[in-house]
């Protein structure tokens, strides 16, 4: 049984096409400065049609794999996070496995939304823990872009997609990594924020299809109001079950859903925005991704330093919430290792294989735009 599991690689990646707040401007009633204001977000990337949520995880994930100073064959766990998956089925991880070349993993995925990386972490720590995997990939990736509706203004500013990843490691070191974990899931929220067709309770349908119900539905106030209630408790319960105190903690990495939430948040806990982390003005809402994304960047950009105690902490549909307070072990100048690593895509357009273009109709004059600007 190892010691301690610890995080020994991280990585992420977003598609190169951004969709702006002026791009916005042009699809709904909304404007630059109601969205910054209201949000904090400035812009967000959408997936081309060689891009999926696999795609997206698989680049993530070779990157933290690099990090990690690894060959993909040693990952013997894959777990991906996301509400966006491939398919129904098979699970997306399956997919990711193939990509970046491993024979050797167990793969499945998690579906807690935006929480999803939390989770996930959970269960791969759980997992290398119990001696069951050594190296263990958690990736949290979505192409949300796939599941927006672009005539909603409630909804379609807010999320983006991309991918952010770890790798676990069984370490024979005492201490370090996951110190304390809090999971919630509040059934109360379970149609308060949802994609309510697609599944066996209610399948697509013309009908479902004409209402947009198979894409994402949400009660923006309620939302928030959970997001402000739950963040701060979960926070505080991992912290405490870590036996830290507050003070202790270095930096939070919260789910980056709205600048207000996390400033709410920051109040609660007693924290200056210096020591939370911020990157949704570039992102939007990635859910799943979200925090994984928002890890490698604070790591990459010398934010996060041996030694110092972290706290991720992230809420979403369910409702769902998860915290993990966790010391960080490794050196952050491996981050540089991810840069050779360049973008997985598909060789054939549409689902791998036929000619359905999965990219909403409304972008794909934003990435027809942007490969003109690029050649
Ligand atoms: N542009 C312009 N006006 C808008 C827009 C827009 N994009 N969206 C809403 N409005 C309007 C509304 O119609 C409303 O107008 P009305 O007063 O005439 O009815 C007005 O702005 C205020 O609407 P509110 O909903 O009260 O705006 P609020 O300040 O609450 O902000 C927001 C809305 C940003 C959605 C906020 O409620 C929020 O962030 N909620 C949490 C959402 C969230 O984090 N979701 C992620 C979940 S994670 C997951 O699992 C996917």
């Amino acid at each position: 049984m190892p010691r301690s599991v610890r995080v020994t690689g991280w990585g992420a990646h977003a598609p190169e096409t951004v969709l702006t707040n002026a791009d916005l401007e042009r699809i709904v009633e909304t404007s630059d400065e109601w969205i910054a204001s209201r949000t904090g977000i400035r812009e967000r990337r959408i997936a081309g049609r060689d891009e999926t949520t696999a795609t997206l995880a698989a680049t993530a994930g070779l990157r933290a794999i690099a990090t990690a100073g690894l060959d993909p064959d040693e990952i013997d766990l894959i777990i991906v996070a996301t509400l966006t998956p491939d398919y129904p089925m098979p699970a997306t991880a399956i997919l990711v496995k193939e990509l970046i070349g491993n024979r050797r993993a167990a793969a499945f995925d998690v579906a807690a939304a935006c929480s999803g990386f939390a989770y996930g972490y959970a269960t791969a720590d759980s997992f290398v823990r119990a001696g069951a995997a050594r190296h263990a990939l958690v990736v949290g990736a979505e192409t949300l872009s796939r599941v927006t509706d672009f005539t909603d203004r409630n909804t379609c500013v807010l999320f983006g997609d991309g991918a952010g990843a770890v790798v676990l490691s069984a370490s024979d070191a005492e201490g370090g990594g996951m110190a304390g974990l809090e999971l919630t899931a509040d059934p109360g929220g379970c149609e308060l924020l949802w994609i309510p067709s697609g599944g066996s309770r209610r399948p697509v349908s013309p009908g479902t299809l004409a209402r947009g119900e198979h894409t994402i539905r949400m009660d923006g106030r309620e939302t928030y109001r959970y997001a402000t209630r739950t963040l701060a408790a979960s926070a505080e319960a991992a912290i405490a079950r870590a036996g830290w105190t507050t003070a202790d903690v270095d930096l939070v990495i919260p789910h980056q859903a709205n600048i207000r939430i996390i400033d709410s948040v920051a109040r609660s806990l007693g924290y200056p925005m210096e020591r939370v982390f911020v990157n949704l003005d570039r992102y939007g809402n990635t859910s799943a991704a979200s925090v994984g994304i928002a890890l490698a960047e604070a790591v990459g950009t010398g934010r996060v330093q041996v030694g110092d105690r972290i706290v991720i902490v992230a809420f979403g549909a369910g409702y769902t919430s998860g915290a993990i307070a966790l010391e960080w072990t490794a050196d952050p100048a491996a981050s540089a290792r991810a840069a050779a690593i360049p973008p997985v895509r598909f060789a054939h357009p549409g689902d791998g294989g036929t000619d359905e273009d999965p990219v909403p109709a409304v972008l794909r004059p934003i990435l027809a735009a942007a490969a003109a600007a690029a050649t």
